[in-house]
């Protein structure tokens, strides 16, 4: 963790003091500071009170009237940035379309117009189910025009998972694709999504898109074609004045019970923290072509691809496909075809590609990148210094963003919009302005650096989540219990001599496989709703390309054989609740596991057994447990592991 100089050109500056400044008055004056970030946005009516916090719920710039979609596509139109390039998008075979602002606005309008006519007012939620396609932020836009809230589904998650949000947020409009394409494989969404509306009485009417040309069955008087609707629909919808504290979007997420979160996201904080944060790390301009890699059913997604560039007039890059199909230059071609300036990935992908070796990025020149990014989940010096050298061609800094669903945009980073950092590969570096963060212990005292433990943020920020979606409780012990007063954020995190942090993954029991979050008991439960399973253990095990992978232990029930074949259908089957990121890697069939009194399972010990390491200290349990008891499941579990059982 040494303090390392990476040269920079002329952007890079040699100390942190400009930038420590900067922060240390964002977080002495946090009130007058966002009030200040507030302005830079177009307001309807400007706030009465920029903050009204009654811990753990915060309200901010209250009164203020806007509209997100009105950010995002009005206020360009209305100067030259109307013919600007918005979106390039391009697909796995290559084929390409491309939408200036002033179609894109066109568009958002008439689906707004279209969601009217489907009866859909302030509000309401509308779920969608869609590939990477420029119609899925634009019905995001038009959802947020007309004041209703968007609930994104990721497409890779099954029938039932996308069922199970639904019904969560009672949506009165699913949009969906006829398909999408993977790899060159055809994933037949719309068929998915009937299987889901059958379990979604909220479900009024269905809009489809037509992505891939396949037959599939549309049901009279609920689904609709997208294109014959637009065809109908009116050609402007004036921008519902949204008051900033009424919801932009609920995005589900992984929590530490098997039901996952809503987490919901205001307004008109959202858009001031991601339209400030922005600008410090990405230092994102009207010149800028930028890209992020992410799909939109994560966070990253909304606030990297949607929300954020949009408010900035970015030129937007958006790619249906995986980076290394047809090749593992798939993306390098698209940087050099598109002039991608700002390039953000996560270091899984970093990961895959470098294992390809370098001789497929040497292939492109890559001279137009200025800036790199990464999110997700920890990156590992190794593939930073392969990321910087063969992409960036060390002359690109590195902006290693920390955050989260709940925290609604960057909350450590570099910030080349103020300062750019010395960078230290593998830390985040610093907090960004308002964002008060510190690294405490078990009690809630902060520690020394050096020392790990677990990051809270001190002070609320406008980007923070509003609360958990009909949940208000759940919130309250979920964020703000564990240590009074301050936000928990569930990962682990150490602050160096210099105060850089180096975030070290979740604390909690969340996983991170590709950057894609998941939670251990929605796969416990996934697992156990298989009939022949009668108990279950999802834990993460250190993968050299994903970060983590997963396993399963699992108990069968009386009268079934562990067999492989067993083994291979209870993973289709996790698979197919779930979807297929949750594929379990390895999935072993135990006798028994090691619990604590109370029950818990110890993932403590099974992930001691999975490392080869030993059992630990098994006195410093917070719940007695019968020691002899788990040090012989242990034994046997060591066994089985080892024989790849
Ligand atoms: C992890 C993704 C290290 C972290 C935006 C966090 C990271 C979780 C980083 C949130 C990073 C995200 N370095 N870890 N730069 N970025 N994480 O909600 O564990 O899908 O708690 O949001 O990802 O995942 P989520």
């Amino acid at each position: 963790m040494e303090s390392s100089s990476l040269p920079f050109g002329k952007k890079f500056s040699p100390t942190t003091k400009k930038y420590r400044e900067f922060h240390r008055k964002s977080i002495t004056d946090t009130e007058g500071f966002w009030d200040r970030e507030a302005r830079r946005l177009e307001w309807f009516r400007p706030w009465d009170k920029v903050l009204e916090w009654e811990p753990p719920f915060a309200r901010w710039f209250v009164g203020g009237l806007l509209n997100a979609s009105y950010l995002c596509v009005d206020r360009h139109v209305k100067t030259w940035r109307r013919s600007k390039v918005a979106l390039y998008w391009e697909d796995e075979a290559g084929n390409a379309r491309t939408w200036s602002y002033s179609q894109l606005y066109a568009e958002v309008n008439r689906f707004a117009s279209v969601l009217r006519k489907l009866n859909v007012r302030k509000g309401d939620r509308v779920a969608m189910y869609m590939p990477l396609i420029p119609e899925l932020p634009i019905t995001m836009l038009a959802t947020a025009r007309i004041g209703a809230i968007h609930t994104v589904v990721f497409s890779g998650f099954s029938a039932q998972a996308l069922a199970d949000r639904i019904n969560s947020t009672q949506a009165k409009v699913l949009v969906t694709a006829d398909g999408g394409f993977r790899r060159g494989k055809l994933i037949p969404l719309k068929e998915k999504a009937d299987v889901a509306i059958e379990r979604t009485p909220s479900v009024e009417s269905a809009v489809v898109v037509n992505r891939a040309n396949i037959d599939i069955d549309m049901k009279d008087g609920r689904d609709f074609w997208y294109h014959e609707q637009l065809k109908k629909a009116e050609s402007y919808v004036e921008p519902l004045p949204i008051e900033s504290n009424d919801p932009l979007y609920i995005l589900y997420t992984s929590g530490t019970t098997g039901k996952p979160k809503g987490i919901v996201h205001s307004t008109g904080g959202y858009m001031v923290f991601n339209h400030s944060a922005y600008k410090w790390a990405f230092d994102i301009r009207d010149e800028s072509v930028y890209w992020c890699t992410a799909d939109i059913g994560w966070v990253t997604g909304h606030s990297s691809i949607v929300y954020a560039p949009l408010s900035h007039a970015a030129t937007l890059v958006l790619y249906e496909g995986t980076p290394d199909y047809p090749n593992p230059d798939r993306w390098w071609e698209i940087i050099d075809k598109y002039g991608v300036t700002i390039f953000y990935t996560s270091p899984t992908a970093i990961r895959m590609l470098m294992r390809y070796g370098e001789e497929w990025p040497k292939k492109h020149s890559l001279s137009s990148l200025e800036t790199l990014g990464t999110v997700g989940e920890p990156i590992n010096p190794e593939a930073w210094s392969w990321y910087y050298k063969n992409i960036g061609k060390e002359r690109c800094p590195i902006v290693d963003t920390w955050w989260q669903t709940e925290t609604g945009g960057f909350m450590i980073s570099p910030a080349p919009g103020i300062e750019l950092v010395p960078l230290k590969p593998g830390s985040a570096t610093l907090p960004l302005p308002g964002i008060d963060a510190e690294v405490v212990d078990e009690k809630g005292k902060p520690v020394l650096s050096g020392v790990k433990g677990h990051l809270v943020i001190k002070k609320p920020w406008p980007g923070m989540l509003m609360t958990l979606y009909q949940d208000p409780k759940r919130y309250k012990e979920a964020y703000w219990s564990r240590f009074p007063g301050v936000f928990y954020t569930g990962d682990y995190a150490i602050r160096d001599t210099d105060g850089y942090l180096w975030l070290l993954g979740r604390a909690d029991e969340v996983l991170k496989v590709a950057g894609h979050r998941i939670g251990t008991m929605e796969l416990e439960s996934a697992a156990v709703s298989y009939p022949a399973v009668s108990e279950a253990a999802a834990i993460g095990k250190p993968h050299e390309v994903k970060g983590e992978s997963i396993v399963v232990f699992a108990i069968l029930r009386k009268g079934h054989e562990p067999t492989d074949k067993l083994k291979k259908e209870l993973r289709e089957h996790v698979r197919k609740v779930i979807g297929p990121v949750a594929t379990p890697q390895e999935i072993y069939f135990v006798n028994s596991l090691p619990k604590t009194r109370s029950g818990k399972i110890m993932r403590r010990v099974l992930k001691s057994v999975l490392m080869g390491k030993s059992i630990g200290d098994l006195s410093t349990l917070e719940d007695e447990a019968s020691v002899k008891e788990v040090k012989k499941a242990y034994e046997e579990l060591k066994k089985l592991v080892k024989a790849g059982s």
